[in-house]
């Protein structure tokens, strides 16, 4: 079994699907490596890192491609009339792995159709114990819960820690980290570990014990409503209008009195909620930061723009795109081992050759096209179902520029 490693060429894209570490435990594995040239510079790997890793290196992405039966990168090739046509390196029967956005992009899937693919999409991998090890949306959410707190801090011109010094005392910087996900739970840790005060909000009661274990105070309004937010999934579900108007009224309370609000706040499929006014910004302190990681989802702040740093009010918003690609290394780790979790699947332990056994709930749960038809359930019904076609149009009209990875489509439940 052939496997190609294609270079991103996404703007602002700078990981890679597998690493130097990856490619060797695949051969290991008895498959043959092809590293597109260039594929690893942006996460500190050379090509002759990959070469004494046992991959060969090719020059171009359709080189790099040809004879594949697997080709894999971390965000879904572009298509015709994309910036540049990555699609046209692929070639019928071969499996794509990446994150592709599957219930939100339904050219790329009719692309995928098209060009005969077999397309896997990872940020479908059911949230399940077993799959925890390929699990690109935590591996990579977790990164940029870290990165967040840094980029705040970095815009912050006050220091974090309580500091006594001869000069007199600074207090500890006041944080709010609004969505207690795996970002957002790492963005509490993270802002702890640099001495703030740390308290948090989500709507998912799940949230409050993981808050308060991380040391931070949970703060939300916690009615009838509150109590059954959470889906079978583990998901947030979207919140009353009446739910709303009560979240509105204590988060105005709160944020006057932070210095920094890191929000995360996602719902699967759908725009990402208005958290935070332009009334409210008005009302924080000179000097406040907000870093929006929900930006390329349309934002959680209404003043956030998407891959600026903009001040407005006096406070500084910070609308990075792809947070874990400003972890390039790290995040290229980390994704490339979920990679090679996931290919460990579809390798048949006696012929090595490719095994696609839909028997399994993983490969059932992220086969999206399959000889030339959609395959997957819940992709085949936002094709028919046109207010969720609607809510990922909403997005996308929101965010033009968003990544792929970031409009996270998760696994849809209810
Ligand atoms: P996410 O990225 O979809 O959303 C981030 C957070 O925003 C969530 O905690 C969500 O409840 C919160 N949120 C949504 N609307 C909000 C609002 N209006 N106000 C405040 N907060 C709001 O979530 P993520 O990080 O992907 O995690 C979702 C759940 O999945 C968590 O319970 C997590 O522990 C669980 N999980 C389970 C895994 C497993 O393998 N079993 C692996 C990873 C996560």
């Amino acid at each position: 079994m052939k496997i190609a490693v294609l270079k991103e060429r996404r703007p602002d894209e700078t990981r890679v699907a597998a690493s130097p570490e990856t490619v060797k435990k695949m051969v290991d594995m008895g498959l043959g490596l092809t590293v597109e040239s260039g594929a690893g510079d942006a996460s500190s790997f050379s090509d002759e890192a990959y070469k004494q890793a046992g991959a060969s290196i090719a020059k171009d992405a359709k080189a790099a491609a040809s004879g594949a039966d697997v080709v894999l990168k971390v965000l879904r090739p572009m298509i015709a009339g994309e910036t540049q046509d990555e699609m046209s390196a692929l070639s019928s029967g071969q499996c794509l792995i990446c994150s592709m956005s599957a219930l939100n992009e339904p050219e790329f899937v009719g692309a995928m159709m098209k060009a005969g693919v077999t397309g896997f999409a990872l940020e479908l991998v059911p949230r399940i114990t077993r799959a925890q090890s390929m699990d690109i949306l935590s591996s990579q959410a977790n990164l940029a819960g870290y990165r967040a707190v840094l980029d705040g801090v970095a815009a912050f011109g006050r220091a974090f820690p309580m500091m006594m010094t001869a000069a007199g005392t600074i207090p500890p910087a006041r944080v709010l980290v609004m969505g207690a996900g795996v970002a957002g739970l790492q963005a509490i840790a993270t802002a702890r570990r640099l001495g703030a005060v740390v308290s948090a909000t989500d709507v998912r009661p799940a949230a409050k014990e993981q808050v308060e274990s991380l040391g931070g105070t949970f703060v939300a309004v916690e009615d009838d409503e509150f109590k059954q937010a959470e889906t079978a999934g583990g998901y947030a579900k979207e919140m009353s209008e009446t739910y709303k108007a009560k979240q509105a009224a204590l988060t105005a309370e709160t944020i006057k009195k932070q210095d920094m609000v890191i929000t995360t706040a996602l719902i699967p499929g759908r725009p990402a909620p208005k958290l935070i006014t332009e009334e409210m910004v008005k009302s924080m302190k000179p000097g406040a930061v907000i870093v929006d990681l929900a930006v390329e989802a349309g934002g959680n702040c209404e003043l956030s723009e998407f891959g600026k740093v903009v001040t407005k009010h006096g406070v500084t918003l910070v609308g990075h795109a792809n947070l874990p690609g400003r972890l390039a290394e790290s995040a290229s780790n980390l994704f490339s081992r979920n990679v090679l979790s996931f290919l460990g699947l579809l390798v048949d332990e006696e012929t090595k050759g490719l095994k696609i056994d839909t028997e399994d709930e993983i490969i059932a749960g992220t086969l999206v096209t399959r000889d030339g038809k959609v395959v997957h359930e819940n992709v085949k019904a936002t094709e028919t179902a046109p207010a969720k076609a609607k809510a990922g149009g909403a997005k996308k009209k929101a965010a033009p520029k968003k990544k792929a990875a970031a409009s996270k489509p998760k696994a849809g439940e209810e």
